[in-house]
């Protein structure tokens, strides 16, 4: 049976020829080195100047940061993964009914990444939600499982608060006002993607997702515990960033990087895929509200700093993003001064 989304419980045998790379867009898995010195930020710690310091400099140096003591409790991530996991377990003519590759669809089950604009597909199937405000899109959530929607409006509560945390912590980190990111980024959107990637029988020639930074201001990620796959680009390389126990994984998106003026870096990510076992991730996006203006901090562009890019509207940059295939050139390439 041919299917639109690939967690259709058939084991596939063989790669489709719409999934693979030409040669020098392949991943090079042997290539890859386990990153041994990810930064780990214990957020529990009493020393916040400390705290404030090593997120500085694990944003300068790679736009990426785990954290642990982070106040999202346990049991609300246990059951998140859970529910996740139960759902891209349903059969999947339920699966389908969610089914749509239109980008601005607010809650859809899609697969790959922008099926109708790229050349060659990715081995991943998502689950895309808006998650704020929770009144307005709770109810267009799945109803199967049939606690999905009680445990993921939890979860998202829980991690727009440490979103929020992280935000003042970044930009105390860049001696600027603890609300500073906050006020630009005005209400902010939460949107999540819930991604499944099956076992692939392939995994050389194709990718989960390609590499890519991400379009919104923050990104907080939940690893598969038991399976890895997401890889980062450090000092050209690209390196595997394992999962640890009770730790999220944060990442700056491009909006970050635009009010940083360039200091901190929107990091390149990409996830693989493996032969053996399924991964999930939970990525939980933290966006600017669409007319909050994008523009780097004022004292970051004194004393002779020039700005890098132009101002922009978060709503012209996502519709930018989106118009485009994901693994093109930066997407803020197309916003320079
Ligand atoms: C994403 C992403 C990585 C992963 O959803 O933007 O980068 O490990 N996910 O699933
Ligand atoms: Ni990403």
């Amino acid at each position: 049976m041919e299917t639109k989304v690939l967690s259709s419980g058939i084991r596939h045998s063989n790669l489709p020829e719409s999934y693979v790379r030409p040669e020098s867009e392949r991943p090079r898995l042997s290539e890859v080195s386990l990153c041994e010195d990810v930064p780990v930020i214990d957020l529990g710690s009493p020393d916040r100047t400390q705290t404030v310091r090593h997120i500085g400099e694990a944003c300068r140096c790679y736009g990426l940061f785990q954290v642990i003591n982070h106040g999202v409790p346990l049991e609300a991530v246990n059951k998140m993964a859970e529910v996740a996991s139960e759902f891209f377990k349903l059969p999947v003519e339920e699966k389908l009914k969610l089914y749509s590759d239109d980008p601005s669809k607010t809650m859809r089950l899609s697969t790959s990444f922008n099926v109708n604009k790229e050349k060659v597909h990715n081995w991943r199937d998502y689950l895309r939600l808006h998650c704020y405000p929770l009144e307005k899109y709770v109810p267009e959530w799945p109803s199967n499982p049939p606690s999905f929607k009680e445990i993921v409006r939890n979860y998202c509560i829980q991690v727009r608060e440490l979103g929020f945390r992280i935000e003042e912590y970044i930009s105390e980190s860049l001696g600027l006002e603890k609300d500073h990111i906050k006020n630009v980024l005005g209400q902010q959107g939460q949107h999540m993607a819930v991604n499944f990637y099956p076992p692939c029988p392939e995994p050389e020639l194709t990718y989960g997702l390609p590499g890519h930074t991400d379009p919104n201001a923050l990104t907080i990620l939940l690893q598969d515990l038991q399976v890895s796959g997401l890889q980062a680009l450090k000092d050209g390389k690209w390196v595997a960033i394992n999962p640890q126990p009770n730790a999220f994984v944060i990442n700056l998106g491009d909006q970050l990087q635009a009010l940083s003026n360039g200091i901190y870096k929107s990091v390149w990510h990409r996830a693989v895929v493996n032969t053996d076992n399924p991964r999930l991730s939970v990525a939980s996006f933290l966006c600017p509200e669409d007319h909050a203006l994008i523009s780097p901090a004022k004292p970051l562009t004194q004393d002779g700093c020039a700005a890098i890019y132009r101002d922009f509207t978060y709503a012209e940059y996502y519709s930018k993003f989106w118009g485009r295939n994901l693994d093109q050139e930066h997407c803020l390439e197309l916003f320079k001064a």
